[in-house]
């Protein structure tokens, strides 16, 4: 077991005018599972390459527990990385694929066949040992390149998009194997996906990046409930958070025909900036209805809050939500509400909606750096 440390890892691809990946420092701790998340061409594969020994780093340095590792080739850094595309051997069986690496270390046969066989129990693979490849479904193909990977006892699984080929629900039972044997097997874990809800669910943390830049690494449930910029409350979360930028006024920020009150020194901080507006994220779930379907908090002046219309409704059965435009300061704004499922709205129906107090996140509009604790 081991940690894993990219120490300011840079990667500039020849030819390239800026770095693919531009110092990127995470440490990852022993037995671990870190996901890296970030739209297409953000550098994630880039990273995996870099501590895989497959790609060069160009500036900074990569770690395995206390091994520079940063010029070692991939043979001798101890890990084993799991493929999009499987890269399985078609000639071969199962078993020949799974213990391949092993017999080309010079492992012996006995062995190989004992870690192989232990391997395919684990991931009940066993009645599929002496099939070829191409006689298996997606499913068991995937598990075939995680048994690949588990017989090596690597300090280090590496893992890019291993559950892209499956279809939706196989995808999700396989997150869920992937992660629960992990946990099992306590190997420190770097993952690559592009599919936030993944990186949400497997993850012990997750790392966000953007354009070659580390954005955040956090717990799943931190970078939820405290995104550090823009770019991650946007990313993370589905459907995504509400971000409306509002101008500041006295006391708060003005929100359809009512203030609302959120972190004053958020707001404080951006006026000192020079700034005219925030942007104020809300997620769907945090919307209290004040008039219209289900409404709790019907004032004797009227609705007061934001007028949401209801444009289009996607029931849940336990909750549903409702995408709906507003005016805000003038212009027009599409805006996403939960609500639940026996609250259901019709179409072209107005709502009246406040942001819950203490459930509002404050960016700074020029920087999309938060402002809120
Ligand atoms: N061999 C290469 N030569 C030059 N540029 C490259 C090379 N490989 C990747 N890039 C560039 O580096 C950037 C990061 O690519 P990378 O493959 O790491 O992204 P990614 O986050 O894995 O994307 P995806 O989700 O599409 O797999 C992209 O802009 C890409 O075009
Ligand atoms: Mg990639």
């Amino acid at each position: 077991m081991a940690t894993v440390t990219f120490d300011k890892a840079t990667r500039i691809y020849p030819g390239g005018d800026k770095p693919a990946v531009d110092g990127l420092d995470i440490e990852v701790g022993d037995g671990e599972f870190l996901v890296l998340v970030g739209p297409s061409g953000c550098g994630k594969s880039t990273s995996l390459r870099m501590l895989a020994g497959l790609e060069d780093v160009n500036a900074g340095a990569i770690r395995i527990g206390e091994r520079d590792v940063t010029h070692l080739p991939p043979k001798d850094r101890d890990i084993a990385m799991v493929f999009q595309n499987y890269a399985l051997y078609p000639h071969m069986t199962v078993a020949d694929n799974m213990g391949f690496a092993l017999k080309i270390a010079g492992v012996n046969k006995a062995d190989i066949r004992k870690r192989v066989e232990e391997a395919a129990k684990i991931l009940d693979l066993t009645d599929y040992l002496a099939r070829k490849p191409k006689a298996l479904s997606g499913g068991q193909r995937q598990r075939v390149a995680m048994g690949r990977a588990i017989v090596r006892e690597p300090q280090v699984f590496l893992m890019d998009e291993p559950l892209s080929n499956l279809d939706a629900k196989l995808r999700v039972q396989t997150r869920t194997q992937i992660a629960s044997l992990q946990r099992r097997l306590g190997v420190t874990t770097v993952y690559v996906t592009h599919d936030q809800v993944e990186a949400m669910t497997m993850g012990d943390r997750v790392a966000v990046l953007k354009d070659g830049l580390l954005q955040q690494v956090d717990s799943p449930r931190n970078m939820y409930d405290r995104p550090a910029n823009l770019f991650v409350a946007g990313f993370i979360g589905s459907p995504a958070m509400n971000l409306v930028e509002v101008p500041i006024t006295d006391g708060g920020v003005k929100f359809g025909n009512s203030v609302v009150n959120v972190a004053r020194d958020a707001v404080q901080a951006a006026a000192d900036k020079g700034d005219k507006t925030v942007t104020v994220g809300v997620r769907p779930e945090h919307f209290d209805i004040t008039s219209g379907s289900g409404a709790s908090g019907l004032s004797k002046e009227g609705p007061e809050g934001l007028a949401v219309t209801v444009n289009v409704v996607e029931e849940l059965g336990a909750d549903g939500y409702v995408y709906g435009s507003a005016e805000v300061n003038g212009e027009h704004k599409d805006l996403v509400l939960r609500v639940g499922g026996r609250e259901i709205p019709e179409k072209g129906a107005v709502l009246h909606v406040v942001p819950r107090s203490g459930e509002t996140h404050v960016f700074a509009t020029s920087t999309g750096e938060r402002l809120s604790d």
